[in-house]
């Protein structure tokens, strides 16, 4: 799709070509952040730049320790938490403690396409469950995908690609899958969008609900630092086998060749990591493009977080309809690379001018595809 756009923006101008394709931040950290990075560059401390501790430094993951503790109540030392080269490192580290060869980790459609790749990476087998009509766990499609070979389930809220947010009871009936199960199962929560929640819905705290859980994280979209890689995994104090993962991704991070997170943005993490992105214009973003597909007619879950929005497409085959809106300079990504075809992801890091002169593409590609319809319930 990127080569696809820079293709169309020679051929139409770069004004005429409207891209949603890529999620990626395009706003700056906040001023704190920077003005904490300055303060790390200028000082004359021995020693801020060297190797460390593995999982990184101690007074950093104590840091993150406390803000757990203070957002789950329990337990969290700096013994449960490993500084990761941000989010997809963290699920890579754990992925490779916990796989042997043919191992399965099961998540739920839609889900960040990287997944497979992370879990075939260290021999795994990625399986893809799908959701329930409005995007969140179908917990018994979970139970029936599990076989002895299951070692995770991973899940993703705030999702990408759906803005959907997790309720608690899902998290609820996980628990209880994972309490009866034959063998030990963990669950991944990948949060790197937990922070970005619009129209006051508070993501569940997953711990206090999950025993056996892993947040696995990143400052990449909360402080818009994707490009810095930092982010974090952190162990439940109420998993019994805590501290022998803590040191086995201590050791696959350092394998993996991570070594540590990035020195720097720990330390600038340590002191304003609890700080925030302002999610407002993302919210003016999200309003503009669901109320606008909406009117159009094209059906969607309305997004409570994270900054895409994924409706459906009026014809069965996502790919075409990609093509159709790519002929109307409107670039977007098939949900099909999600595990969720018929679905369409749309990213909304881009101006909201450009959401404002894309809408009637979206329009005209959706009235050309109204003949054709729709053949498939779901
Ligand atoms: C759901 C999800 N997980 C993980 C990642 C990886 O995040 P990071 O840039 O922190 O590695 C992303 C990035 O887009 C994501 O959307």
């Amino acid at each position: 799709m990127f080569e696809e756009g820079a293709r169309l923006k020679e051929e139409r101008g770069a004004d005429k070509v409207f891209d949603f394709t890529l999620g990626n931040p395009e706003i700056e950290p906040p001023p704190a952040v920077l003005a904490a990075a300055q303060r790390v560059l200028a000082s004359k401390t021995p020693h801020l730049h060297a190797y460390m501790p593995n999982a990184g430094h101690v007074r950093v993951r104590d840091a993150v320790a406390a803000r757990l503790r203070a957002a789950t109540g329990l337990d969290y030392t700096a013994n449960h938490v490993i500084m990761t080269v941000g989010a997809g490192a963290a699920l890579n580290t754990v992925l490779k403690a916990i796989l042997d060869p043919g191992d399965e980790v099961i998540t739920v459609a839609p889900f960040f396409a990287e997944y497979t790749f992370y879990a075939q990476n260290h021999g795994g087998r990625l399986v893809v469950v799908p959701p329930k009509q409005d995007l969140t766990p179908d917990i018994a499609r979970i139970a029936a995908a599990i076989t002895p070979r299951t070692r995770a389930i991973l899940v993703n809220s705030p999702n990408n690609p759906s803005g959907v947010i997790y309720p608690a009871s899902s998290f609820v009936e996980i628990e209880e899958l994972l309490t009866r199960a034959e063998q030990p199962i963990v669950l991944i929560s990948d949060e790197p969008y937990r922070a970005l929640v619009f129209d006051d819905v508070i993501p569940p705290e997953v711990p206090p609900l999950v025993t056996r859980s892993i947040i696995a994280t990143s400052w990449s979209k909360s402080l818009a630092l994707a490009g810095e890689r930092i982010g974090y995994l952190a162990f439940s104090p109420r998993m019994a086998e805590a501290a022998e993962l803590f040191e086995a991704c201590t050791f696959t991070s350092r394998v993996l060749g991570f070594v540590n997170a990035p020195a720097l943005w720990q330390w600038v993490v340590a002191e304003v990591g609890d700080q925030v992105i302002d999610v407002g214009p993302y919210r003016e973003k999200r309003d503009l493009m669901y109320e606008g597909l909406r009117r159009i007619g094209y059906e969607c879950v309305k997004p409570q977080g994270a900054f895409y929005v994924f409706p459906r497409t009026p014809i069965d085959d996502d790919v075409a309809f990609v093509r159709w809106l790519a002929e109307e300079g409107v670039l977007t990504v098939p949900g099909s690379g999600f595990g969720m075809p018929g679905h369409i992801r749309i990213s909304l890091t881009v101006e909201r001018e450009t959401i404002v002169r894309a809408l009637p593409g979206f329009g005209r590609t959706f009235a050309k595809a109204r003949p054709a319809g729709r053949r498939s319930a779901d």
